[in-house]
């Protein structure tokens, strides 16, 4: 089992819900099958350059075999080989400002490459990525239902850009209402830490 590993959130390991649960997660998956290979890649400490036209260019325009893109090209191409050798991938994302964190968007946009993880047909567009993604996830406030249920623009996304590339076994944890006081910061926690556990057992 190949396991890729992306952490986004801009807090450091001691204090993000996240970290602690994703590298949880991983760990887990990886008792449960010793030989499996952990790849692990930290969009903060390691920030991808946000996408400019160089990346156009790198995969369908004028400079496909130029030098001018080479650059973005082979970074980006690392990226999707990286993807495309992982049998699990866990997402380690906090919200923010309702959706992704754009170190996690940045990473998106390097590897949604038409012609290498989803083609267009004469049908629609074709995802030709596999695999099963954890959504390792967290906020302040409480999406899964309630009033701002309409806000969550952050698991919503992540599971429809994976659709889109093919993952469709998207399965979310997450630890909701952690800005809603002590209580229902452990409450989340000790929640998403049990689906944990039941998902890697
Ligand atoms: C820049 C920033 C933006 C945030 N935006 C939101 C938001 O839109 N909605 C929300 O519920 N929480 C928001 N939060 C709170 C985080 O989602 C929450 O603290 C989460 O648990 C952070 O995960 P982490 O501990 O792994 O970093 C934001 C936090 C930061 C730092």
């Amino acid at each position: 089992m190949n396991i890729l590993h992306i952490d986004a959130s801009a807090s450091d390991s001691a204090t993000s819900h996240t970290r602690r649960l994703s590298s949880e997660l991983v760990a887990r998956l990886a008792a449960a099958n010793p030989d499996a290979t952990i790849v692990y890649r930290d969009l903060v400490a390691n920030p991808l350059p946000h996408v400019d036209m160089t990346i156009r260019d790198a995969w369908t325009g004028e400079d496909f075999n130029g030098t001018k893109s080479a650059e973005t090209k082979s970074r980006s191409k690392a990226l999707v080989e990286e993807l495309k050798a992982a049998d699990v991938v866990v997402i380690g994302s906090p919200m923010y400002n309702f959706t992704v964190p754009s170190t996690l968007k940045a990473w998106v946009d390097h590897v949604a490459i038409a012609g290498q993880t989803f083609s267009y047909t004469a049908e629609g567009p074709h995802g030709l990525l596999g695999g099963k993604v954890y959504l390792v996830l967290s906020s302040g406030g409480i999406y899964s239902r309630g009033p701002f249920a309409a806000y969550d623009h952050l698991s919503t996304y992540l599971t429809a850009i994976l659709n889109f590339l093919g993952i469709q076994d998207v399965e979310v944890i997450q630890a909701e209402g952690i800005a809603y006081g002590p209580e229902q910061d452990q409450a989340a926690m000790a929640s998403a830490a049990k689906r944990i556990q039941a998902v890697a057992a």
